[in-house]
């Protein structure tokens, strides 16, 4: 569905916390890989209807801990055009159960340790699409590892708005830079 250019990916473990009587939120880990959503239309969820300042993302739909639910859908590897997909192919459908849910994002690095800078940054993400394993668009991608492809059912992945990695690594975005590192917490929209 997603994935013009880049893909992300997470490597999720989940560690809830508490605090007094003050309700925590979970923390998560994952990877966080860029796209561009100014034409496409369509996504899950329709268009990000958060203020500005928020950015918009795609959770994989295996992701283990921020997923919306399973997307229909199977492996179908004629589907594939190389590294591609063939003409006409479109998406499973996914369900919008976490559509408008808001986290927030912060820079824990580059993946595999590549070097960024901003760690520590943070920015709110709100979803609006899914990134389905078993999209063609996503499973072709057999050069690209599978927690970089949404295929990983141990890592959560994020696909999210390319504007939010200047704001995350004070670098503008451009294809071929690292993905991230990141951590998760889930947040109310502002
Ligand atoms: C993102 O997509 C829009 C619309 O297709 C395009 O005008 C813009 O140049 C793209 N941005 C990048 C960084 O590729
Ligand atoms: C992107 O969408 C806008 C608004 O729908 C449209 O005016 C513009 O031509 C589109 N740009 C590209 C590169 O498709
Ligand atoms: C893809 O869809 C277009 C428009 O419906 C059609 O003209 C074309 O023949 C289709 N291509 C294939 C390979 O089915």
């Amino acid at each position: 569905m997603h994935f013009q250019f880049s893909i992300l990916v997470l490597a999720g473990l989940a560690a809830a916390s508490h605090s007094g009587n003050v309700l925590s939120r979970a923390q998560y880990t994952g990877i966080a890989s860029f796209n561009n959503y100014s034409n496409q239309s369509n996504t899950v969820c329709g268009q990000k209807s958060g203020t500005s300042g928020t950015y918009g993302a795609a959770a994989g739909d295996i992701s283990p801990d921020i997923s919306g639910g399973k997307c229909s859908g199977s492996i179908d590897t004629s589907k594939c055009d190389g590294q591609g997909v063939i003409e006409n192919y479109s998406g499973p459908s996914c369900p919008k159960t976490n559509c408008g849910v808001c986290y927030t994002v912060t820079n824990q690095g580059g993946f595999n340790g590549a070097s960024v800078q901003g760690a520590g940054k943070s920015i709110t993400v709100q979803i609006i699409d899914s990134c389905p394993a078993e999209s063609a668009f996503n499973y072709c991608k057999t050069q690209t590892p599978a927690n970089q492809r949404c295929g990983d059912s141990s890592t959560n992945q994020l696909d999210i708005d390319y504007n939010a990695y200047e704001q995350l690594t004070d670098t503008a975005y451009t294809s071929g830079l690292p993905n991230l590192a990141i951590g998760i917490q889930p947040t109310t929209c502002p």
